[in-house]
């Protein structure tokens, strides 16, 4: 069997996916946010096995994944003093900060681009093996490219039954929706992508903080912004109520929202918080294909302070 057709190792120790990793491998691994596809940052011929793994277009960059702040030296070219506040504050958390480039990080890594994402996520075993490869990981989210993010491992391997080397298996991750993206190179800094970070909190360090989220352009230098993101096969529908939305055996009613005849859905599901909807929402887009339903109603969340990147999600996976 060649490498590409070959099942990935699943792996529990992150010692062993550090060794992977640099030998160029291609490795998933469990994040706070959502499962990562990582592959040394420096070494351009694993990076593009991983932009073809993930059918990626090649102008939307990847995130560099450090394990300390003692790694930034390595990934940044110079350290934007908002950069090093920000991450003195939240590293590690579910925020990526937008630095410049050092030459060290291959160019196919950031699309080109002279900058280059960090982030240094908050989960104990990410963090081992992140120390242990002691190298810069860039890792996108691991799943197909346009489909909803894996936030289970179940979910990677159902995306890579193959393409992929390994996966450091782990628990469903617990905040469910990708990193807080700012940009710190230019002046306001801007919120590229939201996320468990909030612009509120990031305005506690930094009052001139812009919401770049929705005015997102080809100039704006948010490139993965540009592409469908977060899709299910099944079609996806938000609801403000309940309405004349009629139970319906080949569609999931999924969100906050009651219906009176929920059971009559071919799949449902219910959150009582922001945060539990959020944990949930892509495994729950992902259990509606594995059902083969053709829809999926979601209940609208206001696009405000925590609600943000989960409004943000839910309006891109309905586009
Ligand atoms: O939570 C996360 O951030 C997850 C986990 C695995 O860490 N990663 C993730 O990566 O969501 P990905 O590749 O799916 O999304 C990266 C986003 C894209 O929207 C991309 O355009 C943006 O970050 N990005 C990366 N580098 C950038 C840069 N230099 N300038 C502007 N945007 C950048
Ligand atoms: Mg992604």
């Amino acid at each position: 069997m060649t490498e590409a057709t070959q099942r990935p190792e699943v792996c529990r120790d992150p010692s062993r996916a550090a060794e992977l990793l640099r030998q160029g491998k291609l490795v998933a691994f469990p994040t706070e946010t959502v499962y990562g596809l990582g592959v040394d940052a420096t070494n351009a011929a694993a990076v593009e096995r991983l932009f073809l793994a993930k059918g990626r277009p090649q102008n939307n960059p990847l995130i560099v994944h450090i394990g300390s702040l003692n790694q930034l030296e390595q990934v940044a070219a110079s350290v934007p003093e908002l950069a090093r506040r920000l991450l003195e504050r939240f590293a590690p958390g579910p925020l990526t900060v937008v630095v410049p480039r050092h030459a060290r990080i291959a160019s196919s890594v950031t699309a080109g681009l002279d900058t280059v994402g960090v982030r240094i996520p908050d989960h104990s075993v990410a963090l081992q093996m992140l120390q242990q490869a002691a190298l810069p990981i860039a890792a996108p989210s691991a799943n197909r490219s346009g489909k909803p993010s894996a936030t289970t491992s179940q979910s990677v391997l159902e995306d890579f039954p193959s393409g992929i080397d390994a996966i450091l298996d782990g628990e469903a991750t617990r905040i469910g929706l990708e990193s807080t993206v700012v940009d710190c190179v230019r002046f306001p800094p801007r919120v590229l992508r939201p996320g468990a970070i909030t612009l509120e909190e990031l305005r506690t360090i930094e009052p001139a903080f812009v919401d770049a989220t929705s005015t997102v352009s080809p100039g704006d230098n948010s490139p993965g912004r540009l592409h469908p993101h977060y899709r299910p096969a099944a079609r996806v529908i938000l609801v403000e109520s309940n309405d004349g939305v009629t139970a319906d055996t080949s569609a999931a009613w999924i969100g906050m929202l009651e219906h009176p005849q929920a059971e009559q859905f071919g799949w449902y599901r219910r959150f009582d918080s922001l945060a539990s909807y959020a944990q949930s929402l892509y495994e729950s887009l992902r259990e509606a294909d594995r059902r083969g339903l053709s829809l999926v109603y979601c209940s609208r969340v206001a696009a405000t302070g925590s609600g943000a990147a989960l409004a943000d999600r839910l309006s891109r996976a309905a586009e």
